[in-house]
Parts: structure tokens; sequence; C-alpha cells
């Protein structure tokens, strides 16, 4: 039997620093300033440079996987050129968590785009399919023979919704019908690099990171209780349903009306589970806005209601669809450690009892590593199991949860030999 995956989650533009791509353009333009965001990038972490040190740091949290992902506008900056240090860089980087035993998760795209890719309509016309499969095909030559865990996509409805729904993400536009355009050709183009992984290794795992939120009804009123299944089936089920149905379907009443054939053929792997809340969904009689979303406490630093039950309500419901799951993103932003401890200990019993279940879970990732760049709040919300001074040469400092949480998983995995339980006096 496989060493269940216990690892940290990253993203390259948010922690590397020295990037430029379609999220540094629009910062420079002063798009970012609408609905108070004014998220500043000022060279991430700066990974990029002290990425050595920070792979010590896996091995002091007790992990044996990492997931993270590669910068497409660092490695083709220019169309149809490729930068080799670039690609060198990531080869060592790979190496090093190899000689170190630490399994490399890979995420080909985690919302960033080369600025040239996003001057040519990002995702809307069907020509982004080919272009990505492209930069793909060569990243599989190079990383493929390395690496057994692959994540084509993170989050592709919520980077469409960001990007063609609430137009906070660039391009900055409002129309859910692209939103639907978008998501079907990004699912496109996983099919294309499924296959082509797949052909290199039949033995390579693919998979997508999708992020799950729950929805309750505000009140036990028929509305808000139609509302939250609307949106479940928008947000969490649409997507898992067309790899099964091989159509991409959704009807979201006034809003909208979409239905559309998609070859999928259940060619996935893994389900990558991305969950961090719970929201609660109002009716409202008003037909430019018809609901109202909002949190209950405990809240976040984001805002985001802590409700680790949520976990075992996704994991349940992805594993109707009878494949893997790892858990790719869970995490909290804080600066109370008292917090951070509570909601890693609280999911965690969520992760240990669910391992004893079943077999379909093989994974654990806490988001993140180091404190980071968050897309629309920039420096200011720090989800780091290291404390990150942007203002004293990016030094890092283990914070208390760090601690807890290697922990938990060397008891995880002693206990694991006999009983795989984590036991409830250590949580
Ligand atoms: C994204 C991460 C992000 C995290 C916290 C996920 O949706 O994949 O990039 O930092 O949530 O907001």
């Amino acid at each position: 039997m496989r060493n269940f995956l216990w690892g940290v989650a990253t993203s390259a533009f948010q922690i590397e620093g020295n990037i430029e791509n379609d999220f540094t353009d629009w910062e420079n333009l002063g798009k970012f300033k609408n609905d108070n965001a004014d998220p500043r990038y000022e060279n991430g972490s700066n990974h990029w440079d002290l990425w050595e040190t920070d792979f010590e740091y896996l091995k002091e949290l007790n992990l044996n996987a990492y997931r993270f992902s590669i910068e497409w506008a660092r490695i083709e900056p220019t169309r149809n050129e490729y930068s080799q240090p670039a690609i060198d860089r990531y080869h060592q980087m790979i190496d090093k968590l190899i000689e170190m035993n630490i399994e490399p998760i890979i995420t080909l795209h985690h919302f960033t785009h080369p600025s040239w890719f996003h001057s040519l309509s990002p995702w809307t016309d069907a020509s982004s399919i080919e272009i990505f499969t492209k930069f793909a095909k060569k990243m599989i030559k190079e990383f493929a023979p390395k690496i057994k865990f692959w994540i084509t996509f993170n989050e592709p409805l919520v980077w469409a919704l960001a990007a063609y729904g609430d137009a906070k993400f660039p391009p900055g536009q409002k129309d859910l019908y692209k939103v639907m355009d978008v998501t079907y050709n990004i699912l496109y183009a996983h099919i294309r690099i499924y296959d082509m992984l797949k052909n290199f290794d039949e033995d390579i795992k693919v998979g997508i990171a999708k992020h799950f939120v729950i929805f309750k009804e505000a009140r036990s009123w028929f509305l808000d209780k139609s509302l939250a299944n609307r949106l479940h089936q928008f947000f969490n089920v649409m997507i898992l349903d067309a790899f099964r149905t091989n159509t991409l379907e959704i009807y979201f009443p006034f809003l909208l009306d979409y239905v559309s054939y998609l070859p999928l053929d259940n060619k996935i792997d893994f389900w990558g589970i991305n969950y961090y809340y719970r929201l609660h969904a109002k009716f409202k009689i008003n037909y430019k806005n018809p609901m109202e979303l909002f949190a209950k406490n405990p809240t976040t630093d984001m805002g985001w209601e802590i409700y680790p039950n949520g976990l075992k309500k996704i994991i349940k419901l992805v594993s109707k669809y009878d494949k893997e799951m790892i858990i790719t993103e869970n995490g909290i932003a804080t600066d109370d450690e008292k917090l951070r401890i509570k909601f890693i200990k609280k999911h965690l019993k969520v992760v240990s009892k669910q391992i004893k279940r079943g077999k379909l879970l093989i994974g654990f990732f806490y988001w993140s590593l180091l404190d980071n760049y968050e897309w629309l709040e920039g420096k200011s919300k720090r989800f780091g199991l290291i404390h990150v001074d942007y203002e004293n040469k990016f030094k890092r400092t283990f914070k208390p949860a760090a601690f807890i949480f290697a922990d938990l998983i060397k008891k995880f995995k002693t206990n694991n030999n006999s009983k795989g339980k984590i036991k409830s006096k250590a949580i």
C-alpha cells in the first residue's frame, strides 16, 4: 500500500517573485483597485531565491509530498520561446524533492498567464486549447519522467468566475456565458493533456484541483433551499458530473441555461479537493440581485466561516464518483495561531476518520507552506505555516501551528502503521 501523502501546497506566482504575467500587468495598470482590492505583488515571498532552504522546511514538517505549480509566463515569456534557465531551475527543484524523498505534485495551470497569452482572449477562444496544450506537451517531455502526480488545472471554475463572472481577475469581464465557454475550453485542454500524459506513462496519475464550498439555506424557506441547491449543483457538482455524462450542463433560473457535449470520458485519476468554508444562501426578490451569500462566525481573516464538517460532506460527495481523492488545499488565513491550530486539528480529525473509512482518500495538503501573495488581498492575509517578514528580507520563522501540524503527521504516521488513526488525545 502506498503511503498517505502528507504535504503542503503552493502556487508559483504566489510565492516565487521575479515574475511578469497578466496579474503583474493588471497591478501596474491599477486595475485591481476595484472593489477595494489593492494587491501588491512585490516579489511574492522570494521563493525563487530561497527555494533550497524552503525545501528544507518540508522535512522539518515531516512531510512526504509537496504540491507546487510552474509559472507559464516564466517558462514561455514570449510565444514559442522557452527559457531554458527557468526549465533548468524547475528540474533542480524537482530533483531536490525526489532526493529528499518528497513526492512532487505538479500543477500546470494555477490562475496566471503570460502577457502575450492574455492579449489573445484567454480561454474564451478555442485556440487557447491548442496554445496551452503545446506548452503542456513541452512540460510533459521535460518533467513526466520524474513526476507521477499531475494536476492539469487548479480550480477552473473559480478562475473562470473571477475573470469572466465578477470581473475581479484579469481580463475583468462580466458574462456568465463566457464563464461556461471558458470552463468548457479548459476542460477540453484537460482531456488533451490527460491523453498525452497517459500515452507517456500509463501509471502517471492525472487530476484537477477543484474548489468546493458548502452552501446552506439561510432560512428553511423553499426558495432559500432551492437557491442553495442550485449553487451546489453549479459550483460543486457540474464539473464532476460532466466527467461521467460527457455533457457540461447547468440550468440556473434567470441566469444560465447551458448545455454542451464534452467528450471527457471520465478521464481523471483523482479529484483534488480544495476546501475552505461554508456560505449561507438567501434568496431575494430582486431581479438584478436575487441572492445574498454570507458567512457565519467563527470566520477567518478572509471572512470565511470555519466549518470542518463541510470537509466530511465534500469527501462524501466526491467519493460517489469513485476516483481517488487528494485534499489538495485546506488552510486558514489568520494572525491568531490558536485559531490556526484549532482549524488544523479539526480538519485533520475529519481526514483521519475518512482514511479509516475507505481507500479513496490518498493525501492531504495544507495551504500553504509560507505566507504569500493572496490574489485580491495581496500580502495582508497570512495562510502560511511559516511566517514571512516582508519588511526584513523575506525572513522565515516557523509559526506555532507548524510544530503542531508536524507533530500530528508524525503521530499519524506512527499510528497508521498499526491502526491508521490520529489518537483523539493528540487532537
Ligand atoms: C487557491 C489559492 C488561494 C487559496 C486561498 C484557493 O482557491 O487555489 O491560490 O490562495 O484558495 O484563497
